[in-house]
């Protein structure tokens, strides 16, 4: 199925999809970005992923391009690509120019829509839950790149990432300084305990997750109750159940931690549901 991307104004296949090697996402990660998925072909909390963009954009002091202009790039690259289901990854880099530091060294903002073939994670990972890691790699802290701002430097992550597949670990959680688990490298967590849900709050240092956001919300309309509080190893290691979210896994069920089983070692029953519900809702959403 194609892929196509949206570059300079116009809509290409991926072979033809060429930025300057002094652009500075390319030589500093110097760019910011959001990952989404359609259901039904539509895409899914579109306007949700273009505010945290804005907010990126504005955390890094790069100013981004209309918000009308990224939505019809959305739309028309979408279009182009004709999958049933796609992946959308909206980028906006600093744009080139002389090599240095300075910000003001970027030409003009860049926009960059990438749509591919929606491709899940295995089957399996669902069907019998995945297992994550706790690595050793922090948690960036708010006050160095602050972890809310989805930049196109995600070393850290990749590192933390690294760590977790060496251990054969599907994912990796990260630490902050104390000791406070923060989030996925790529996902945010929450564990169940005694039927609550919790998941570590904003404050830890963490993106404002969207799939996060709308399973708390869903499980409140559901009667449970989710908890956004700090959570230590022991509180997921001790949990009853655990997953982890994000736009392109929806809800995956986790059962191990550092090659030990969570809970009763299987993908538990407010993890399912959820899971369930979560899928039902977005679909409904973005049709
Ligand atoms: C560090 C991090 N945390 C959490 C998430 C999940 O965010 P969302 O649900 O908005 O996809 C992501 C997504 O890529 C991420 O990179």
């Amino acid at each position: 199925m194609p892929t196509r991307v949206f570059l300079d104004g116009e809509v290409v296949p991926a072979g033809k999809a060429r930025v300057s090697v002094f652009d500075r996402g390319f030589l500093y990660g110097d760019s910011v970005y959001e990952v989404l998925r359609t259901f039904g072909g539509a895409p899914f909390a579109l306007g949700e992923h273009l505010d945290r963009l804005d907010h990126s954009g504005a955390g890094l002091r790069l100013p981004l391009p209309p918000r009308v202009a990224i939505e019809a790039a959305v739309r028309v690259t979408l279009a182009a690509a004709g999958n049933a289901e796609s992946y959308v990854r909206v980028m906006v880099t600093r744009g080139s120019g002389p090599i240095g530091l300075d910000p003001a060294l970027g030409d003009r903002p860049v926009l960059i829509v990438i749509v591919r073939e929606l491709e899940l994670p295995d089957a399996r990972l669902y069907r019998d839950g995945a297992e994550v890691a706790l690595v050793s790699v922090w948690r960036n802290h708010p006050r160095a790149l602050d972890p809310a701002i989805k930049s196109g430097n995600y070393l850290n992550n990749i590192l933390a990432l690294a760590e977790a597949r060496g251990r054969g670990a599907y994912e990796a959680l990260l630490r902050d300084a104390e000791g406070f688990i923060t989030e996925g490298s790529s996902s945010s967590l929450f564990v169940v305990t005694a039927g609550t849900l919790q998941t570590p709050p904003l404050g830890a240092g963490i993106l404002d997750g969207i799939t996060r956001r709308h399973v708390i919300r869903l499980a409140r309309s559901r009667g449970l109750v989710a908890e956004e509080r700090p959570l230590r190893p022991a509180d997921l290691t001790g949990a009853d159940e655990a997953f982890i979210c994000s736009s392109l896994r929806s809800v995956l069920p986790v059962t191990r931690v550092d090659g030990v089983p969570l809970g009763a070692g299987r993908p538990g029953p407010v993890t399912l549901a959820l899971a369930a519900a979560y899928l039902d809702h977005a679909r409904v959403a973005a049709g």
